[in-house]
């Protein structure tokens, strides 16, 4: 299907920008200049970036929300939060939070961050951005009105070895390149009750939760696709199980593949006319590029992150609020919106309906 983006996106074929930079700077060396962070919700994530982000020098855990007082306590007697809030509106209402985590499930996204943004704290938000286009613009605007930072957390982006790729790959050195692969599956468990991963009412299904991250690979090499074509199958839930997406260009085509229901990998391939770059695990988190030239020779290059690689993220965050910046060229607003449009086409022609914004906030 044609493709058509938001009036704000990068429009057709405009390509992720990478940053040398980004390939030798150490996250965990202290600015001097410290921030205070914010954490909604004591969920799986929540818990493994602010261990994150208990390595960075200058970043304050200074306070937690939950839905319940227990959690919130909890998790910020076990991470050394200096407050601990019922709600996430309690924590926005303390002037001592810089910057606010969403860390909620995607289809609560929306209500939070309009909160966050309203009480006109600087926020990084969990992907899946939003539930759909509509509420992923309503959120720039807001932002943009406000005058605060805001950045979706697809931390593969600002991984050292995903720069090093687009690197390579937008140096020529392979050649002008024309095709692109990357998958990510695996059998995620039904829970009673039903874990947000299948849950409608949290955003559910693969294209939201996994989609994210094999789509930035071609998005980031190629650009918007022209056109967008989707197959796969809904869970007893209406939610996408899997789907691969198969995208088009004016000179290249790619696909995009995600599962909740087979081990389907974690792979990326960038094939170019004079050679090919992959990564055979850990597509969205690489730890190792494999790049064959030409001749068939090959060599790998290797990564060692600084922490579990979420560090990036946070610190990048950290340096684009310091600077006075509203959004990061490395994550731009326009790109997360015009992938929340591509979701859109496909959710259309799957056939995957989410419960309205109203009905998701109660
Ligand atoms: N970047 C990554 O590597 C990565 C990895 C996993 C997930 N994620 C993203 O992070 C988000 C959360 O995923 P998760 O795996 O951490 O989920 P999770 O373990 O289910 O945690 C989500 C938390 O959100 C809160 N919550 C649940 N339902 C809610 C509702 N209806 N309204 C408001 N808050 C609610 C709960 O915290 P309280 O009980 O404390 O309120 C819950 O523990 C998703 O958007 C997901 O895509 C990102």
């Amino acid at each position: 299907m044609r493709m058509t983006y938001p009036a704000s996106s990068l429009g057709v074929g405009g390509r992720s920008t990478f940053r040398d930079s980004q390939l030798t700077a150490d996250p965990l060396v202290p600015t001097g200049d410290p921030l205070n962070w914010g954490v909604v919700s004591t969920g799986n994530i929540a818990r493994t970036v602010t261990k994150e982000l208990a390595l960075l020098p200058d970043a304050g855990l200074h306070a937690v929300s939950s839905r319940s007082a227990e959690s919130a306590q909890a998790f910020a007697s076990e991470f050394g939060f200096t407050k601990s809030y019922v709600g996430h509106r309690q924590l926005l209402a303390d002037d001592d939070v810089d910057i606010v985590y969403v860390a909620a499930p995607h289809g609560q996204h929306y209500s939070i961050v309009h909160d966050a943004l309203t009480a006109g704290k600087h926020v990084l938000c969990e992907k899946a951005f939003t539930i759909d286009a509509l509420e992923a613009a309503e959120l720039v605007r807001l932002a943009g009105m406000n005058r605060v930072f805001l950045m979706e957390a697809l931390w593969t982006r600002f991984l050292p070895s995903f720069q090093r790729a687009l690197q390579i790959v937008h140096s020529g050195d392979l050649g002008t390149p024309h095709w692109a692969r990357a998958d990510l599956g695996f059998p995620a468990p039904r829970t009673t009750p039903l874990g947000r991963i299948w849950d409608p009412h949290a955003g559910g299904g693969a294209l939201l939760d996994l989609g994210v991250y094999t789509l930035t690979w071609p998005v980031s090499v190629f650009g918007l696709p022209e056109t967008v074509t989707a197959v796969g199958q809904l869970s007893a839930e209406g939610v996408d199980q899997q789907c691969d997406l198969q995208l088009s260009y004016k000179d290249a085509f790619a696909h995009a593949t995600c599962s909740l229901v087979a081990r389907c990998g974690a792979t990326a391939t960038i094939a170019a006319e004079d050679g090919r770059l992959d990564v055979f695990e850990g597509g969205n988190h690489p730890r190792t590029l494999v790049l064959t030239d030409s001749n068939g020779d090959v060599r790998a290059e290797r990564f060692q992150p600084a922490g579990r690689g979420y560090t990036y993220e946070l610190r990048e965050v950290m340096d684009c609020v310091r600077a006075g910046k509203l959004e990061s060229d490395l994550m731009p607003l326009a790109e997360t919106q015009a992938v929340m449009s591509i979701f859109d086409e496909v959710r259309r022609q799957l056939g995957v309906h989410y419960p309205t914004t109203a009905e998701r906030a109660e």
